[in-house]
């Protein structure tokens, strides 16, 4: 299996540098188990040269989001040029948290396009926001990944990642956490849905990762889940302890 792939979301976290660096620190002693993944941390803008310069010998910069626009002048925007001076490898787009204020699918089609053609590699998120009994969840997951992708050329698509990210299972405010067999059903609809647009064979290449209330408690159990390629975790994330105890779980992966 090709290495897994783990993503740290900060989101808004922590409150200072200070704290960022004792984080990064503690990552940095944690570096070997962190190095047989494709490692990434998503911090706040104002981090990222601190996260970029620390966790180069065993991860990559990862932006939480993009601007819809990749030149001009635009007061207030961080255009994919300057991010990519920081060595940003990769970039999350459509995250729940941005499509609640505002972002739509079509927006999200158009950052895919500008992360790739600034070689940033897009970590499309997905998901639905409640999951009904009669699977009609499924069709809405299917609209949301086709209209994400819809400007993506097949030649491109092996190139992204998508996140799955029910918004019933992220966050603080989760009802509960994902069970495996619900992860493994939404995994392989999702490979479905791809299917259908890319074909098998360039399907097959896309990244599928999980994401919301991933801990160190169900991540063995998550990472087992046939499909999933990695995590994308959010507050996990800031526990220097625990996230090293997922990294070992993905690790264990077959
Ligand atoms: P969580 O967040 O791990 O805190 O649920 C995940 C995410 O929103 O990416």
């Amino acid at each position: 299996m090709a290495k897994p792939i783990l993503v740290a979301n900060w989101k808004n976290y922590p409150a200072s540098p200070l704290e960022a660096r004792s984080i990064l620190k503690k990552y940095s002693q944690n570096r070997e188990i962190y190095k047989k993944t494709h490692f990434f941390v998503a911090p706040p803008l104002p981090y990222i040269g601190d996260v970029s310069e620390k966790i180069k010998a065993f991860g990559g910069l990862c932006v939480q989001n993009l601007a819809g626009i990749s030149s001009g002048t635009h007061t207030g925007l961080v255009l994919p040029d300057i991010l990519k001076s920081f060595a940003t490898k990769a970039a999350i787009v459509g995250h729940s948290e941005r499509r609640k204020l505002g972002e739509t699918s079509e927006d999200v089609a158009k950052k895919v396009q500008i992360a790739l053609k600034a070689g940033i590699a897009p970590i499309v998120c997905v998901g639905e926001e409640v999951q009904d009994s009669d699977g009609e969840y499924f069709e809405f997951l299917r609209g949301q990944i086709k209209k994400s992708l819809s400007e993506l050329k097949k030649s491109d698509a092996a190139k992204i990642v998508i996140a799955y990210e029910p918004v019933w299972a992220i966050g603080k405010d989760a009802q509960r956490p994902i069970e495996p067999e619900e992860l493994s059903q939404s995994i392989l609809f999702i490979k479905k849905v791809l299917t259908e647009m890319y074909g098998r064979i360039v399907a097959s290449k896309i990244a599928i990762l999980y994401g919301g209330s991933v801990d160190d408690s169900n991540a063995e159990a998550l990472a087992a889940v046939p499909g999933v390629a990695g995590f994308l975790v959010g507050r996990a994330s800031l526990n220097a302890g625990d996230f090293k105890k997922i990294a070992e779980a993905l690790t264990k992966k077959k």
